[in-house]
């Protein structure tokens, strides 16, 4: 078992322990008042576990619901968190009651959405069991749905009171999926891990995803720390990720996933801050090789003109320039704000 400590403005501790599911109600239990629970989760990962958890909460003595909803990004939005409020509502459900997020990055992002709103804001909990979500999404705080003239648009920040990570879920998570994860790791790497990026070269990550779990979430611990509202240094977090949305965006949504876009967009990102001598020599031939280790593009098929187009539209931006991570070497970032003039001046170089 490891225990990762986060000290935000209401601290929280992350847990990443095998079969820890099992135990969810015992180290929930402290930390509430809650005479109700709330399951949130979506129709793979329910039947897959939500009875482990519903057993376990109820063991420590709560009345547990379960509000389950279709899987996938699409089921992402506000139509369904209405419902989710309605559930809580015929269940009950009042201002020092829990939610508890079991599932992947869409399950704790809308499941976390509605904590935060409903009665102006109830406890959550988080069990993620995607990788994308156990070594990212479920810590930090962000909550959000999508909207129809883009993604992430609605949310709002509130921290879980505690992170339950079980690495065995991995073992059912599809083999996509974990892949897609990756991608995040490998970003991780990039910005501040040049050893776990150096593992992820000799070694297989599936074979080592307890290690990547606790470094992944350990990173993004202390740049959520320093910055918990997303006013600066958490924009590192957003490496590969302005080329990448684009990618997602020129793609709407279904050419590329999430995971794939950040690939593509980090690994064009660094061969272009390297033709202009912002990043060591061979940086970029090997995070190429990394992500085509794992199965993850480092191209896409959108000409450099179309992706720059599509950049500008990007919601991290501010103004008229757009916030770029650049890597300075493996293990090492920084932040630079360029125009989309300048922009298509290093591209064009
Ligand atoms: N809040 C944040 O800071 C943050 C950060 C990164 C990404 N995100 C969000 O995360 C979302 C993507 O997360 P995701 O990739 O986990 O998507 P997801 O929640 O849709 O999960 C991916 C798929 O895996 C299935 N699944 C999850 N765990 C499983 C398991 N253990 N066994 C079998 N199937 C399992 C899900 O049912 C789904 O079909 C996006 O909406 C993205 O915006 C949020
Ligand atoms: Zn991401």
């Amino acid at each position: 078992m490891s225990v990762v400590e986060v000290k935000t403005g209401v601290p929280y501790k992350i847990i990443i322990e095998h079969g820890v599911l099992d135990r969810a109600g015992e180290l929930i239990r402290p930390l509430t008042k809650a005479i109700r629970a709330v399951i949130v989760s979506d129709a793979n990962v329910a039947p897959l576990y939500g009875d482990r958890v519903r057993n376990s909460l109820e063991e420590s003595g709560f009345e547990v619901s379960e509000f389950v909803f279709e899987a996938g990004e699409a089921s992402k939005k506000l139509s369904v968190v209405e419902k989710m409020y309605h559930f809580f509502f015929e269940h009950d459900i009042t201002r020092t009651d829990i939610v508890v997020a079991l599932g992947g990055g869409v399950t704790g992002d809308m499941a976390g959405f509605a904590a935060a709103t409903y009665l102006r804001g109830i406890d959550f909990v988080q069990i993620p069991t995607s990788l994308l979500a156990q070594v990212d999404s479920s810590v930090g705080g962000k909550t959000a749905v999508d909207m129809p003239f883009g993604k992430n648009l609605v949310g709002a920040f509130r921290q879980p009171r505690i992170v339950l990570i079980d690495p065995d879920t991995l073992n059912t998570l599809p083999e996509k999926f974990f892949r897609d994860g990756l991608g995040e790791v490998v970003k991780y790497g990039c910005i501040r891990s040049l050893a776990l990026f150096e593992r992820l070269e000799k070694e297989n990550a599936a074979d080592i995803t307890d290690d990547i779990i606790y470094e992944c979430v350990s990173i993004k611990r202390d740049v959520v720390e320093k910055d918990e509202f997303d006013t600066g240094e958490r924009a590192i977090l957003n490496f590969g990720h302005t080329l990448g949305h684009a990618i997602e965006k020129l793609g709407n949504y279904s050419g590329y996933t999430h995971g794939e876009a950040v690939a593509a967009g980090s690994a064009m990102i660094t061969r272009i801050s390297e033709k202009n001598g912002l990043t060591e020599k061979g940086t970029a031939e090997r995070l190429e090789a990394v992500l085509l280790k794992y199965g993850l593009p480092v191209n896409s098929r959108f000409s450099d003109d179309e992706i720059a187009a599509a950049t500008k539209g990007d919601k991290k931006s501010s103004g008229k320039s757009i916030n770029f991570v650049l890597l300075k070497s493996i293990g090492e970032c920084f932040l630079k704000k360029l125009t989309a003039e300048e922009f298509k001046e290093l591209l064009d170089k």
